[in-house]
């Protein structure tokens, strides 16, 4: 070519120079050209292979641009990755699950070889498992006793009336009963004490129990609170008697909250038939869980070994506390008789007790006489210890989007075999089934994290512990969170999840073959109630929800009134009892391993993450007529048990002491409204850009076609980045009132009810106290989340 110059340039004369141009626009023509296919070229490979390629590699099809060759085959289709995880599964090996971890004690901090033979089994089934240790603060029982006394009437010593056993009976048929190691009765967080004091029956313990005491006159002050079971969590009971001056707490199971199944009805009791073991104690943890979770000495960061420890007072009792079975309540109870009201005579909230009125208990309200006291003894040893998480991870294809999939392992019992471990053996079975699909070559395309968190009972320590130390990460790669805790103890599917993963929830639930075929092929979904709840705390995705801003689900089979009693915390949840009564069979663990599967399946592997942001706005939209309706005080009678409870559970602020214009936040609840439909219009639009992206991913668009496909992949990520981060616009830096660990907007627990889900928690505590100012405050933080909330949707 360059020697072509020399002649044009001495023909310069001669020629006329225009003739230089068509050749060198040639030459233009073919160099642009030529660079505009290799840049095309090199675009399309670019899309194709970083963008495209994958989501079809991974879906098995075969790019005609970059596939592999005709009769290869990599990368599983979602129908056969759907058919491992259905088909892996096993009750046999679920059931095998269950045997080992409710073969010894595994109370949090106590049992390292479980973390690692879980770690191993993990391993073995081919996701890479490390365990994670915190160092926290926990507590052990050391000793208790329990003893009902009264002053003699012949010297000035004391008669024992009554020495409370505080043990749980023996079944020969069930080995976890009688096990030398076994763990005794007690609370976790409760305070050491020895207290001797008259007492009182305080009912559930709820906040309004508490003040009908007070309004009645009864004093309370200085002495020990009996309180059933029920409702509100156990902490809360303890922590109103403390505010009150109580001086310690007993919590009893009361047979009258067990439904159809008791033995005054005429069921036998565990083990001959399905009705509450009389000895049954329910344990658990005392801690202020709507306070704040995790290691109450380190508030908002990871409990690694030398960190500076905060007082733990601001979230444990400092009253002693301890549960005992109805056996032992009953002479206490009946001690009570005579004294104080009668329960009959009050509201309707105390006339329904009569559980134990066929053991000659009348539920007097108490106080009892100076000369008739209790002694309650607590001993806890109080000491920093590790407790074991085990992660397993399983890589992604595309960076930066993950999935976390939990349950506890951590159990107060030996037993433990609903609570937690039902749910270890079905993510076990989940986990060998994505072992399954990685060995015939599936690629996930988003990163799955398992976990199996430690010291969930204590105050869901090992999950809020981690969540803590890798909130950066979590908040810029986490786009759900699936919790399972107890995964069975009876045949009710129960869920809970943020609205934006509910349709998930329903997909997977029409997909499972019920383990009830009375109806030859019916569904889970077809035997469920379709509620999907908000979710309040009480297990592992409390952290993710409303500390990180994760959306998360919680899932389980559940049993109902007229179903065998579940003995929760109890000796009683054990193997034997599973395999008589909770799941005989073993066939709903298989079930929830598959609808897990199923959801894991759909979350990492769906090309568009199958959110649904329109159904958060008719969630919000509905969550605030339940505030107007508050508000108006229109509420009808309560009918189911949340309701109840959450009534029960409201501090009712004096009518004289309204602050602030009830007018101005009513205003500012319309304002709430008016953006809350602006985010509706922005999720609906989203919602239909995935559709879209999913339409033209089924179509197939030709590899030279990269205008279409550049678009494709742009509102892929686009619409994937929006429905990633849109929980986290409910996050408010300066958290609750009063709770400031607590960072959602829209969800946290109750604050006097603790498991149950509030709403807009500041617009209904605002309301509670009659403080319009603190609500108008409120109602601007929670519009202007939801307005960030539409933004980021544009
Ligand atoms: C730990 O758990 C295993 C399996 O359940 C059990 O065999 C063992 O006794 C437990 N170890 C301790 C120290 O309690
Ligand atoms: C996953 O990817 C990370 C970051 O690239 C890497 O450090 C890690 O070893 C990988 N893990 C597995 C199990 O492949
Ligand atoms: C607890 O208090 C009782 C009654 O005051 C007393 O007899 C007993 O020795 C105390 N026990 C402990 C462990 O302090
Ligand atoms: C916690 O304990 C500290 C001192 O140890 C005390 O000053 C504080 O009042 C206590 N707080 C509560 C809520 O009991
Ligand atoms: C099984 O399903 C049928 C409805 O098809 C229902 O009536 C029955 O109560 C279910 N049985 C159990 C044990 O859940
Ligand atoms: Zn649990």
């Amino acid at each position: 070519m360059p020697s072509e110059s020399t002649p044009l340039i001495q023909t310069v004369h001669v020629a006329p120079p225009r003739h230089r141009y068509p050749h060198n626009t040639c030459r233009r023509f073919f160099t642009i050209a030529s660079c505009a296919i290799l840049i095309a070229g090199f675009t399309t490979f670019l899309i194709n292979s970083i963008l495209i390629w994958p989501y079809e590699y991974n879906h098995g099809r075969r790019s005609r641009f970059s596939g592999p060759p005709p009769g290869v085959r990599i990368g599983l289709d979602h129908e056969e990755l759907e058919t491992i995880l259905l088909d892996t599964p096993s009750s046999e090996r679920a059931e095998e699950w269950l045997r080992y971890y409710t073969a010894g004690p595994h109370l949090a901090g106590k049992n390292l070889s479980q973390a690692e033979w879980t770690r191993d089994k993990w391993e073995e089934w081919g996701v890479k498992s490390n365990i994670i240790t915190y160092d926290v603060y926990i507590n052990y029982p050391r000793d208790h006793s329990l003893t009902l006394l009264e002053k003699s009437k012949k010297s000035r010593d004391w008669d024992i009336l009554f020495k409370a056993s505080l043990e749980e009976d023996v079944i020969d048929e069930d080995p976890t009963t009688a096990l030398e190691d076994r763990i005794p009765t007690f609370h976790g967080y409760s305070a050491t004490g020895n207290v001797t004091a008259p007492f009182v029956f305080v009912n559930y313990g709820t906040y309004q129990d508490y003040q009908d005491l007070v309004d009645a006159g009864i004093e309370v002050e200085g002495k020990i609170a009996i309180a059933k079971y029920g409702g509100v969590f156990r902490g809360l009971k303890v922590k109103r008697a403390q505010e009150l001056g109580m001086v310690g707490v007993l919590i009893y199971s009361d047979p009258g909250d067990d439904g159809e199944i008791t033995t005054e009805n005429g069921y036998d009791y565990y083990p001959v038939g399905p009705a509450r073991h009389p000895k049954s104690v329910q344990r658990g943890s005392v801690q202020y869980m709507s306070t704040r979770p995790g290691d109450p000495t380190t508030p908002g960061y990871p409990s690694k070994p030398g960190v500076p420890r905060a007082p733990a007072n601001v979230s444990i009792p400092s009253i002693p506390s301890i549960p005992i079975s109805y056996a032992d309540a009953v002479p206490i109870l009946k001690a009570l008789n005579g004294h104080g009201p009668k329960s009959s005579d009050w509201n309707k909230w105390w006339n329904q007790n009569k559980g134990l009125e066929y053991k000659g208990v009348e539920y007097y309200i108490g106080p009892t006489p100076d000369h008739v006291v209790l002694n309650l003894n607590n001993q806890q040893e109080y000491l920093v210890t590790p407790l074991w998480d085990v992660i397993g991870v399983v890589n992604g294809t595309i960076p930066n989007e993950v999935l976390i999939v939990g349950n506890h392992r951590d159990s107060w019992i030996a037993g433990g075999a609903g609570d937690p471990n039902s749910g270890s053996a079905a993510l076990n079975e989940v986990i060998r089934g994505v072992g399954k699909a990685l060995e015939a070559g599936w690629r996930p395309l988003r990163t799955i994290v398992f976990a199996s968190w430690d010291g969930e009972e204590y105050g869901l320590i090992g999950s809020t512990e981690w969540v803590e130390e890798f909130l950066p990460w979590i908040q810029a790669a986490n786009v759900a969170y699936l919790n399972v805790d107890v995964a069975v103890s009876g045949p009710h599917l129960r869920t809970g999840a943020t609205p934006t993963l509910s349709q998930i929830i329903r997909d997977a639930a029409h997909k499972v073959q019920s383990p009830n075929q009375t109806v030859e092929g019916q569904t889970v979904a077809d035997l469920w109630d379709g509620k999907i709840s908000p979710l309040g705390s009480g297990s592992d995705y409390t952290a993710f929800q409303d500390f990180a801003g994760v959306p998360c689900m919680d899932l389980s089979f559940e049993g109902a009134t007229e179903h065998p009693v579940y003995h929760y915390h109890s000796n009683y949840d054990s193997l034997h009892w599973m395999k008589l009564y909770g799941d005989p069979g073993f066939k709903y663990h298989k079930a929830m391993s598959q609808i897990m599967g199923l959801i894991i399946a759909n979350l990492v592997d769906s090309v568009v993450i199958p959110f649904q942001a329109a159904e958060y706005a008719d969630a919000l939209g509905s969550y605030l007529d339940s505030v107007e309706v508050k508000l108006e005080a229109k509420r009808g009678e309560p009918t189911t048990e949340v309701e109840i409870f959450e009534l029960r559970a409201q501090v009712a602020g004096a009518l004289d002491d309204v602050k602030g214009s009830m007018d101005a936040f009513k205003e500012s609840l319309r304002a709430i409204r008016e953006s809350i439909c602006r985010f509706r219009i922005k999720a609906l639009e989203v919602d239909e850009l995935a559709a879209w992206a999913n339409h033209e991913l089924e179509a197939d668009i030709p590899w030279w076609n990269i205008i279409r496909r550049i678009k494709l992949a742009r509102t892929i990520m686009k619409v994937n980045k929006q429905y990633k981060f849109l929980e986290r616009n409910f996050l408010y830096d300066s958290g609750l009132d009063g709770r400031s660990w607590f960072k959602h907007v829209v969800y946290a627990p109750g604050l006097w009810t603790g498991y149950s889900g509030a709403v807009y928690p500041g617009l209904v505590e605002s309301i509670d106290e009659k403080d319009y100012v603190n609500g108008l405050k409120w109602a601007g933080i929670i519009k202007a989340c939801i307005d960030k909330a539409a933004k980021s949707l544009e």
